[in-house]
């Protein structure tokens, strides 16, 4: 390619990588796959790579990270970043509204508008645009100097690298959260106690420590995202509310959240704040509280701030989603790859509306840094993480009759040799075949999210185990009527129904396969990557560390990890069987002239005829994209019985809604 057609098609490869961001992060509609994006990707640092004087400051490939710091330099902030005060109850509203209408020497009667927006449970940093470009940000620090997070802060696709706005304003300074949402961070977790490292306690920390790495390429691989709420410095930019605030930023390309909404009185306030506390067990990203500001800046600026927090906005925080209970046992428990995980037996206890009687303990480490004990009374928390976690001991409950759990000499399970390996924190069962590692990796392989054989749950599982008739996944192909037969407590129904479970997953989607192999590092999302990257299992099989590489989000550790599993004899042995049993892992590109192409779904509400899951498959293999949040760019809204705030807004906003059995009839016959 010559220099000029290079220099134009680099180009347009900035200006659609971008475009795609903007479209995944900021309007929750792709047009493109994961697999499509890389492409586009990999040809910019290519066209870069040969013509390096076509690499620009704002290219999306300067997201990859680069190399490490040596430490962070310091940053004063131009305008220092307050913090809020905080109100907890509807009382503590009240008085803050009367507080700032009494500053302001209003009427009795008369009422303020605010705008109300979720309170992010992150990290607060301040972004910089110099004539429109993306030239700094830092983190809060004290509110007056923070930490240079540049280098971290550009590898989030979610931060656009140049607003889009001609002519952009001399200096533009935006604050937001950057947060780790819920599904990557339950990830990130599962593969650092996979990888022997301490699980992060919330998504907070791992935002945190995700932000404060010296390496950014190591950012880089965390899916990381923002919300941005308030202005720091601006020069040609004036604001006359926050409202307009964030609309104008959201039209210049930088991710408001849409939750946000404006209200009237304190009446306003206390729905808003009732309907995010409810909101908030099924949003995708931990909050923990609302904010309020008074929307007009001239109103901002008369009331000002005190020490360290302005007069005009507050932090409704929610109730801690902790509880007290009694550890009434500690016991070692085998994961699919051998790690040994101390978890603690509760005394049943409600945590906020969820039954808690389990909580694991992470790791000895952990265990014993906490100092946590069989007998300890305990406070738990719910903190994002669906399985609980053990915050502290109250230690002035001891009776001295509690003890702690030692580390175990052999497996719990099969009694081999179990290893605490230096740099890591867990202890692991070396048994090549462990039986509990084989239980744990079946039923994986079969799980809702992997294989998903409906039906085939742990207790059948457990039986084929006992009966031998199962040693490893592919050995579940091989299975007969008659085997199933012998089970206690079996009909021919129910047989054939396992049977016809299994027969169906044969032809699940790669991604699926993928991840059902239970390779250490390779979760849901390394899955899609993979099965997008190398398009079949034998691809996968064959792929040197240098392709894995290749692909952005996959680190050394991850593709060593691959390489292993595919080098072990058993295990290509074992997916060879499956292979030779019919388990022929579809790919499903992006169906484009689908009956749904470029249409956005919203699901809501109870649904009867389909699970979530299978909304979204239906809708994706036809080309469309479901949505979590109703918006403008909806084209329809799905609702169940008892579906709430969802449908009122669809209605607001005059987007069609269907029921779900005009759903599946429009599936059939085409939008
Ligand atoms: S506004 C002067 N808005 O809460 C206004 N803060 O307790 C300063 N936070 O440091 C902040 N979501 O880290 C604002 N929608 C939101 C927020 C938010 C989360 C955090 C932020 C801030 C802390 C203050």
């Amino acid at each position: 390619m010559d220099r000029t057609v290079a220099e134009a098609r680099a180009a347009f490869l900035r200006t659609e990588l971008e475009r795609h961001n903007r479209l995944y992060y900021q309007l929750d509609s792709p047009e493109i796959s994961d697999a499509e994006y890389d492409r586009l990707f990999r040809e910019l640092v290519r066209l870069e790579a040969q013509y390096p004087e076509l690499a620009r400051p704002d290219s999306p490939t300067r997201r990859v990270g680069s190399a490490p710091l040596e430490s962070f330099g310091q940053v004063e902030h131009r305008l220092p970043m307050l913090s809020l005060e905080n109100a907890f109850n509807d009382g503590e509203i009240a008085e803050f509204d009367e507080r700032v209408k009494r500053f302001l020497g209003m009427e009795g009667g008369s009422e303020l508008d605010y705008v109300c927006e979720p309170k992010m449970d992150g990290v607060a940093v301040e972004l910089v645009y110099e004539n429109g470009l993306f030239t700094g940000g830092s983190t809060r620090g004290d509110g007056v100097t923070g930490e240079d997070i540049t280098a971290n802060l550009r590898t989030i696709r979610a931060i656009p690298l140049h607003l889009a706005v001609a002519p952009p304003p001399a200096l533009c300074e935006v604050r937001g959260e950057v947060f780790l949402p819920l599904a990557p961070f339950r990830q990130l977790n599962a593969e650092r106690e996979e990888a022997g490292e301490s699980p992060f306690a919330n998504p907070r920390n791992s935002a945190a420590g995700s932000l404060r790495q010296l390496d950014s390429r190591v950012t880089a691989r965390r899916p990381l995202t923002i919300y941005c709420y308030a202005p720091g410095a601006t020069e040609g930019a004036e604001f006359e509310s926050q409202s307009a605030f964030l609309a104008t930023i959201e039209g210049w390309g930088l991710p408001v959240n849409p939750l946000v909404k404006k209200v009237t009185g304190v009446a306003g306030i206390l729905a808003y704040y009732r309907e995010m506390a409810e909101r908030r067990e099924t949003l995708p990203y931990e909050i923990d509280g609302v904010v309020v500001k008074v929307d007009s800046v001239a109103l901002q600026r008369e009331l000002g701030e005190k020490s360290r927090s302005p007069r005009w906005a507050v932090a409704v925080k929610f109730p801690p989603r902790q509880a007290v209970t009694v550890v009434e046992d500690i016991v070692p428990q085998v994961g699919r790859t051998g790690v040994v995980t101390p978890v603690a037996h509760l005394k049943p206890v409600e945590v906020s509306g969820v039954i808690v009687s389990r909580a694991t303990l992470h790791n000895w480490d952990e265990m014993e840094k906490k100092d946590i004990r069989i007998g300890d009374t305990v406070v738990v928390e719910r903190a994002g993480d669906v399985i609980p976690a053990v915050v502290r001991v109250l230690t002035e409950k001891r009776t001295g009759a509690e003890r702690p759990l030692p580390v175990p000499e052999s497996c719990p399970a099969c009694g081999s040799e179990v290893v605490r390996i230096a740099d890591e924190v867990a202890v692991r069962c070396l048994g090549l075949s462990c039986p509990a590692q084989r239980r744990e990796s079946i039923i994986h392989f079969a799980s809702r999210h992997a294989m998903d054989i409906d039906g085939l749950g742990e207790r059948y599982i457990d039986q084929l185990l006992r009966l031998g008739l199962v040693r490893n996944v592919a050995d579940l192909y091989m299975l007969t009527r008659d085997d199933f037969m012998r089970f206690e407590r079996m009909g021919d129904r129910l047989a054939e129904n396992l049977l016809a479970a299994i027969a169906e997953s044969r032809t699940r989607e790669l991604p699926r396969f993928i991840f059902a192999l239970g390779i250490r590092h390779v979760g849901e999302h390394t899955a899609k990557l993979l099965a997008g990257a190398f398009g079949s299992i034998d691809n996968l099989m064959k792929a040197g560390e240098e392709e894995l590489l290749a692909i952005r989000e996959i680190g050394p550790q991850v593709a060593q990890s691959i390489r292993t599993f595919f080098h072990n004899p058993e295990n290509r042995a074992v997916v060879e069987r499956l292979l030779a049993a019919g388990v022929t892992p579809s790919v499903t590109e992006k169906k484009v002239g689908g009956k749904f192409t470029g249409k956005t779904f919203v699901f809501t509400g109870a649904l009867t005829r389909f699970t979530r899951d299978d909304a979204r498959r239906l809708v994706e293999n036809e080309g469309g994209h479901a949505a979590g949040s109703v918006s403008k760019k909806t084209d329809y809204v799905v609702a169940g019985a008892e579906a709430g705030s969802k449908l009122e807004k669809a209605r607001a906003l005059g987007v069609t809604v269907l029921t779900e059995d005009e759903f599946l009839q429009m599936l059939e016959e085409g939008a």
